[in-house]
């Protein structure tokens, strides 16, 4: 259902995107990333991005750390059609490459990567303790996992006011998608908070260091692999 929800929207999921975050979606990976490098310095050697979509994280993150290899995951290939694309434009097919996959079973080995990103991919996510328990077996010790996410707001308000924002603008602009963006908002009433989040991860060997709310309610969590609690 989520691949196809994503596969319907994909040709128009970047401009949807721009117009819904007033163009701060852009701003809040490039703040992620910051914050990564900040808690980790700039050598990163490799770096997976779950839920890569169109490659949007993937690709500043390649040109945030210039040494690092960055592998882009996702279910949906319309999705990594498009990625591909804009990976091959930027000039960066040799250090970024996107391959189909589900966030809940990695294929990657034990202690692959010295970072792992996920943008607005845990909330579609069948199974967040599974998917997290992966971003954690796939890390190497000490390596961070960078989370931006709608979680389910703590203010009922705040949730009502986002929930008619999206549906406004994206019947305003995206009318033949209608229900699938009803879909995304629903995913984000249906989430869970970021405190669950944090108190999932923990269970499974993955430390928070820092929260933040990226203004109006874009959550943006580091979390470190220490090994089981
Ligand atoms: C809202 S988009 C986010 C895309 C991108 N990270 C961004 O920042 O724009 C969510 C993505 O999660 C992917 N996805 C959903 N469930 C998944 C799963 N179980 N495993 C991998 N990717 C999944 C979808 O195909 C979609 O591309």
């Amino acid at each position: 259902m989520v691949a196809g929800v994503f596969t319907r929207v994909a040709g128009g999921y970047d401009r949807l995107n721009r117009i819904l975050s007033l163009g701060l979606d852009v701003i809040w990976r490039r703040r992620a990333l910051a914050r990564l490098e900040h808690a980790c310095g700039g050598g990163l050697g490799s770096i997976l991005d779950l839920a890569t979509g169109t490659a949007d994280f993937a690709i500043e993150a390649a040109r945030r750390f210039p040494a690092a290899s960055v592998t882009g995951i996702d279910l949906t290939p319309a999705m990594l059609d498009i990625g591909r694309r804009k990976v091959g434009d930027a000039g960066l097919s040799g250090r970024i490459s996107l391959r189909e996959g589900n966030a809940t079973a990695l294929p990657f080995m034990e202690c692959s990567f010295d970072a792992v990103l996920c943008a607005f991919g845990f909330r579609n996510f069948p199974d967040i303790p599974a998917s997290l328990a992966e971003a954690a077996r796939i890390l190497k010790d000490g390596g961070r996992l960078a989370v931006l996410e709608f979680f389910r707001p703590r203010y009922a308000l705040l949730g009502a006011f986002t929930a008619g924002w999206l549906r406004c603008l994206s019947a305003l602009f995206a009318p033949r998608v209608a229900a699938d963006y009803a879909y995304l908002r629903a995913s984000i009433a249906n989430t869970c908070s970021a405190e669950e989040f944090v108190a999932t991860a923990r269970e499974v060997g993955l430390a928070t260091e820092r929260t933040e709310i990226f203004l109006p309610a874009c959550s943006c969590l580091l979390l470190r692999k220490c090994g089981k609690m």
